[in-house]
């Protein structure tokens, strides 16, 4: 199919739409929101098409557009009361309104719901094109399905060419992210996704509303959608995407100490401090970050980093609806670095004794994190293990649990092996050593001690505000791991010369405990905490 390019300035633009959608056809038009993939919504077969050009799934069903009141009471079995109220504050404009449908609207529009979704949007282009055609148009965002919707004409042009019959050009939508959704069947009403209206502007109107718990939270597995297009991964770009919350230097810090490259996806002025990065919108101003998100989201694949580190969006009005949308796109990923009480990293070589000396700082009511129990339960993470399964073979796990001698053997074959392993599980134990931080500050720790042998592998460095390395001279080290782990001096020597020198670790830490008499060591790691903690 040869798609048509149109600029909705030129003459005869939307007449030009309105003849494509009243022959059954399936055009992109332009809405204060996002681009809309308009069809007939009284036609099943039209209707058919934007599904087959989304590749939507089957059971999420689509917005009804019209451009004024007197067309919805065909459409619906009852008119609610709510409607004309809220109507008259926002429409035309960035809100949709679920009501019990009439039997006009065929079930290919409701995904065979007994309710129906309507929006008035305010864009002139999309109003002249309903007006024009004569018809109810059911519009989704005009994006291949799970991609990040289109702002821009260009965006829908990237999905969709040769796939649907025209495109409206109407230039950058204003608002960005899409249409608050509101049912008015249930009472109190209920959000079911955040947009262009807030809550509070909602409740001027109408009094308490309640808002989905689908909006913030993933579904349980097996729950049913109350707004089908809620429960699937969206929004998402390939590069695995993570949510940071904390201040622009935490962010700076934490992004610079990782080990594969990653996009910042950050706010204007900010990006010059990365390899790589995207802007979207200023801090502080919700309503500019919901305008320029879904772009950042579409570039950020064309920067070839794998991960992309996205700034925690303002909250307010619009910037729910940004928040919103970035949860999915990371597939619910949040770092919060963001914490009340000091964070230690606790390092050295092995047998240097670092457990006795984290055993004195939980005394003093530390939360000691044991990072190697953490990387065992990294890889019960479900993507840890398709991940691993990929890379170093599906027979690891057997009735799903992993064999961890046998990827032990394979991944520290080779460097290229052992680095592989760690790119696979060092984010989800950074991400697992974060929460269990936040888990401690609010049982009433008083500091987080990060106990890791290869802290410095890891992009965790980045959270600690000091550093204490335990050493111990080589020969005693030797003596203790022979002993703890029952091999020979011969076969403790070699790994120990495998890790790190001294003078390396001390060069990377702030503190060190020289461990050759324990006593003496419990003392001065006592005497450091006291002093910290005062
Ligand atoms: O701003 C917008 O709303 C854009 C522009 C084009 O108008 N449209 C849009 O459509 O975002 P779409 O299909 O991408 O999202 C529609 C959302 C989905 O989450 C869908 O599940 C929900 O509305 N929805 C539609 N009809 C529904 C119904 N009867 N009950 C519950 N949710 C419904
Ligand atoms: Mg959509």
């Amino acid at each position: 199919m040869n798609t048509l390019y149109i600029n909705s300035n030129e003459p005869g633009a939307a007449e030009k739409a309105a003849e494509i959608l009243q022959s059954g056809g399936i055009v992109a038009i332009p809405t204060e929101t996002v681009y809309g993939l308009a069809a007939n919504a009284l036609d099943p077969g039209a209707v058919k098409k934007i599904f087959e050009a989304k590749g939507r799934p089957q059971d999420n069903p689509l917005i009804v557009h019209v451009s004024s009141l007197e067309e919805i009471p065909p459409l619906v079995s009852k008119m609610s009361p709510a409607l004309y109220p809220l109507a008259e504050k926002f429409w035309p404009g960035p809100l949709t309104l679920i009501m019990k449908k009439s039997d006009l609207v065929p079930d290919e529009v409701t995904a065979g719901l007994d309710t129906v979704a309507i929006r008035m949007p305010s864009h002139p282009a999309a109003r002249e094109i309903i007006r024009k055609s004569g018809l109810p148009l059911a519009a989704p965002s005009a994006n291949a399905s799970g991609r990040p919707s289109p702002t821009k004409a260009s965006h829908v042009k990237e999905d969709l060419d040769g796939r649907i019959d025209a495109v409206i050009d109407g230039g950058d939508c204003s608002v960005g992210v899409e249409s608050t959704v509101i049912s008015l069947v249930s009472d109190p009403p209920v959000l079911l996704r955040p947009g262009g209206i807030s809550p509070a502007q909602l409740e001027e109107v109408l009094g308490k509303i309640e808002i989905s718990h689908a909006v913030f939270e993933k579904l349980a597995e097996g729950e049913k959608a109350q707004s089908p297009g809620m429960k699937y991964k969206h929004y998402a770009p390939k590069a695995k995407v993570t949510l940071i919350k904390g201040s622009f230097e935490k962010y700076e810090k934490f992004l610079l100490a990782q080990k594969t490259a990653t996009c910042a996806v950050c706010f204007e002025g900010e990006g010059k401090y990365f390899e790589h990065s995207l802007e979207y919108g200023i801090k502080g101003d919700a309503g500019s970050q919901a305008e320029h998100i879904f772009d950042a989201l579409r570039r950020v694949d064309e920067t070839g980093c794998e991960n992309a580190f996205v700034r925690f969006p303002d909250m307010q009005g619009v910037g729910l609806a940004v928040y919103n949308r970035l949860l999915r796109s990371a597939a619910f990923n949040v770092i919060d670095l963001d914490f009340t009480r000091p964070v230690y990293g606790l390092t050295g070589p092995t047998g240097s004794g670092k457990t006795t000396i984290g055993e004195v700082f939980s005394s003093h009511g530390c939360n000691v994190i044991d990072t190697d129990l953490l990387a065992r339960k990294a890889v019960e993470n479900p993507q840890v293990i398709k991940d691993i399964s990929e890379s170093f073979g599906a027979d690891l796990f057997e009735s799903g649990t992993l064999n961890r001698r046998k990827l032990a053997r394979r991944a520290f074959s080779s460097p290229e092996n052992t680095l592989l392993l760690n790119k696979i599980t060092h984010p989800e134990i950074t991400k697992l050593t974060i929460e269990e931080i936040h888990l401690g500050e609010g049982r009433g720790a008083k500091a987080s001690v990060i106990d890791a042998p290869v802290l410095f592998e890891s992009p965790l460095t980045a959270v600690c505000d000091k550093i204490i390395c335990v050493t111990a001279p080589e020969e005693e080290r030797i003596k203790r791991i022979s002993l703890r782990d029952g091999i020979t001096e011969q076969e403790a020597r070699v790994r120990v010369a495998a890790q790190k020198s001294i003078s390396e670790y001390a060069a990377l830490s702030d503190v060190i405990i020289e461990n050759t008499d324990p006593v003496t060591a419990a003392q001065a790691a006592g005497k450091f905490i006291t002093e910290e903690l005062k």
